[in-house]
């Protein structure tokens, strides 16, 4: 472990690939400034996600936890001029943040940030047949990781790619014997699901940067 080295390392490619702008320092400068816990994506992630959204041609994303908005923003940058992207977030305050930040940023009005339980609104939508998302991005309690995947899996089409953020859980995905532990829980049955479920094929990455050690799973969903 190395902590003062990979941020070292994590700056450089922020500073030489030009991975900051103002709105996205404005956002995390906010969120800090909100007391949100300091989880955004970083920034060689967020642009990590958007060019994955680019990749599949993504119109409707769905993000699950929008936390300060941070990811926010980089997903929504991808999308194409009719696209929209909706971010579901459990605290009414943290929402508040992320919808400044999005306005600031020049995102209102292609992004719907709903407050509310995600299984509640996601049930709901499966339910009644909602139009299905191109890309969702999960990131918020791991140990809800499981019904999210399931309901999720109800709003994806064909081709549809899930990330999972922040599987290692400090390493503890793979110890047998952290699994009363409801965040190594919910990510290790989010892992099993996205290799049993013959629908999805499925990897899992470890990153090091200055998110310490950390890592994301890529699921595409076939139908
Ligand atoms: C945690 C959650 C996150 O979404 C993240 O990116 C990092 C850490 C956490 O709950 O510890
Ligand atoms: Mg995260």
């Amino acid at each position: 472990m190395n902590q003062s080295l990979w941020n070292t390392v994590d700056d450089y490619f922020s500073e030489v690939l030009h991975l900051n702008d103002p709105a996205l320092e404005h956002a995390r400068d906010r969120a800090r400034e909100a007391g949100l816990p300091p989880h955004e994506v970083a920034p060689n992630q967020g642009r990590l996600l958007q060019i994955f959204a680019q990749m599949v041609g993504a119109r409707r994303i769905l993000e699950i936890g929008t936390l300060g908005g941070y990811s926010t923003i980089w997903l929504a940058r991808a999308l194409p001029p009719s696209g929209r992207l909706v971010s579901l977030e459990r605290n009414a305050a943290y929402a508040d943040v992320a919808r400044t930040n999005l306005a600031a940023a020049g995102l209102a009005a292609c992004t719907d940030i709903i407050v509310g339980d995600a299984r509640d609104i996601l049930q709901q939508w499966a339910a009644s047949d909602a139009e299905p998302f191109d890309m969702i991005f999960l990131d918020a309690d791991k140990a809800d990781n499981p019904q999210y995947l399931e309901l999720a899996l109800r709003l994806a089409r064909d081709g549809t790619i899930i990330v999972g953020d922040n599987i290692i859980r400090g390493g503890r995905i793979a110890d047998r014997e952290a699994t009363d532990q409801p965040d190594v829980l919910g990510a290790c049955r989010f892992l099993k699901t996205l290799g049993h479920d013959l629908r999805l094929t499925s990897t899992a990455i470890q990153t090091v940067g200055i998110k310490g050690w950390d890592g994301f799973s890529l699921a595409r969903v076939s139908r």
